[in-house]
């Protein structure tokens, strides 16, 4: 789907409080993480693409690029994600992956991604997000997050990662194009917001770049608290013929367990869940 032609950009407004500020980030940030710095666009086609681009003509480790607002934002199976400008955090960690923590835990990049997010919802709004397997986080059972995680190399045939985040903060209801209005939500879509988007984005950058918010056992754990759909009978897209399972459980990788209509457990690394209502 084109980006574009479902922004209808103009019709929300943006308030002051609103704006992206490296600098109010910044003030945020811990003394004890080491990244390298933000790289604040107000607008481009998609941070990942050019988290891409950066790798290829050289970028350092621990690179963030944060835009106000994307025309080609993009998500899992190549679908939009919707991102105007003055509402959204949108930002891309990049990463080189055998220099980094995720060099030996590359399976839980995306959980323990979905699991800073959350936490740092949770810590500066006091709102309590969960997560849908693998990438998507919910409030009020409304999609305000996602997350894009993908794999590359740079010229010299060096792998590096690049965390796509993107979150719906403030976007009113009515701005949502017509064809999510039904399951994309923000976290402040209701009530005004208590903090800016710097605060949410320094609050998340702090948990992704500290050794104590990337512990694997912690993580899997945290992630289980939050895993939504767990023991409900769910539609499994993504291979082939769409099938039924039951939700049981993720995994030390990452993977989601699934009990097919015939008892037979089966471990998942990609493909999508949706509830029981798709079900026919
Ligand atoms: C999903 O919902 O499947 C994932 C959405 C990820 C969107 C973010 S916004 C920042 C980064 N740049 C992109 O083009 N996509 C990710």
């Amino acid at each position: 789907m084109n980006a574009k032609a479902l922004n209808p950009f103009k019709s929300i407004p943006s308030t002051p409080e609103s704006v992206l500020s490296t600098d109010e980030i910044n003030s945020f940030l811990s003394k004890d993480i080491a990244f390298n710095r933000i790289i604040l666009y107000s607008s481009l086609e998609s941070t990942n693409d050019i988290a891409k681009a950066m790798i290829q003509s050289g970028t350092s480790q621990g690179t963030i690029i944060l835009a106000d607002s994307q025309t080609k934002g993009r998500g899992r199976y190549n679908r939009s994600f919707f991102s105007p400008p003055g509402h959204g955090i949108y930002m891309s960690i990049v990463l080189r992956l055998d220099q980094s923590y995720f060099a030996n835990h590359l399976s839980l990049v995306t959980l323990t991604t979905a699991v800073n997010i959350c936490e740092s919802i949770e810590i500066s709004t006091k709102k309590d997000p969960q997560i849908k397997w693998v990438n998507d986080i919910f409030l009020d059972g409304k999609k305000v997050s996602g997350i894009l995680t993908e794999k590359v190399d740079d010229r010299e045939n060096n792998p590096w990662i690049i965390i796509g985040i993107g979150i719906n903060f403030s976007t009113p209801v009515h701005a949502f194009p017509i064809e999510i209005r039904d399951t994309a939500g923000s976290i402040f879509s209701n009530d005004p917001p208590t903090i800016t988007r710097n605060q949410l984005i320094a609050e998340i950058i702090n948990r992704m770049f500290l050794p104590c918010s990337l512990e694997p056992q912690i993580i899997l754990s945290e992630y289980k608290k939050r895993l939504m759909l767990k023991g409900e009978e769910t539609l499994i897209t993504g291979f082939g013929n769409p099938f039924k399972g039951k939700i049981v459980d993720v995994d030390e990788g990452g993977c989601l367990v699934v009990e097919k209509a015939d008892g037979q457990q089966i471990s998942l690394s990609t493909g999508e869940i949706s509830s029981s209502m798709c079900l026919s």
